[in-house]
C-alpha cells in the first residue's frame, strides 16, 4: 500500500521517533509500504515519521527497486563511527523539488536492527553514507534544511513559502 508522505512543517517530522521493540507483522507490513511508497515517489530512503509513524524505522534502496539486494531496513538504527566530509546535493520526499548541497560526513558505520531483530553493522561511503546520514537525522526529528548554512535554509524557506501561498505545497 502506498502512504502518505508528509511535508515540512507537519510537526512529526521534528519529532524524534519512538525505539521499535516488537519485531512483528504490523512492523513487517509498515516496512512493506514503506519501499512501496519510496519507488512511487521515486526515491531512495524512507523513513517512518515521514509516513507520520513516530518510530525508529527506515528503509533505503539506491537502486530504486531494481536490485532487489541493495534493499536495507534499519530499525533502531545509530551512527557508530563517521570519517570525512562529502558536500554534495541533497534532497528530501517531505520537501518536494528542494534539492541543496549540504555537508555530511564521508564514511559512517552504523549499527541496526533487522526485520527479525537481529543487530548487524554495515559500512557506508559516498551516496550510502549520505542515506545513513539522512535517513538516521529523520529518526532524531533533524531535517536536512537544518544542516544547511542558515543563507541556504532561509532561502529554502522563502521558497516554501512561496509556494504555500500558490498553493503549490
Ligand atoms: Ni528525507
Amino acid at each position: 500500500m502506498i502512504l502518505k508522505i508528509v511535508k515540512y512543517p507537519e510537526p512529526v517530522l521534528q519529532q524524534p521517533g519512538e525505539p521499535v521493540t516488537e519485531f512483528n507483522e504490523e512492523l513487517r507490513k509498515l516496512v512493506a509500504d514503506m519501499f512501496e511508497t519510496t519507488y512511487a515517489s521515486q526515491g531512495i530512503g524512507l523513513a517512518a515519521p515521514q509516513v507520520g509513524v513516530s518510530k525508529r524505522v527506515t528503509v533505503i534502496d539506491l537502486s530504486m527497486g531494481k536490485d532487489p539486494a541493495q534493499k536495507l531496513v534499519l530499525i533502531n538504527p545509530e551512527i557508530t563511527f563517521r570519517e570525512g566530509r562529502q558536500y554534495e546535493e541533497e534532497g528530501c520526499l517531505s520537501f518536494p523539488e528542494i534539492r541543496e548541497k549540504v555537508a555530511r560526513a564521508a564514511k559512517v558505520r552504523i549499527r541496526a536492527q533487522n526485520l527479525e531483530g537481529k543487530w548487524f553493522e554495515m559500512d557506508g561511503e559516498e551516496l550510502l553514507s549520505r542515506a545513513f546520514q539522512h535517513e538516521i537525522d529523520h529518526l532524531d526529528g533533524m531535517l536536512f534544511i537544518f544542516r544547511m548554512s542558515g543563507l541556504k535554509r532561509d532561502m529554502v524557506l522563502r521558497r516554501i513559502r512561496k509556494m504555500q501561498r500558490e498553493g503549490t505545497w
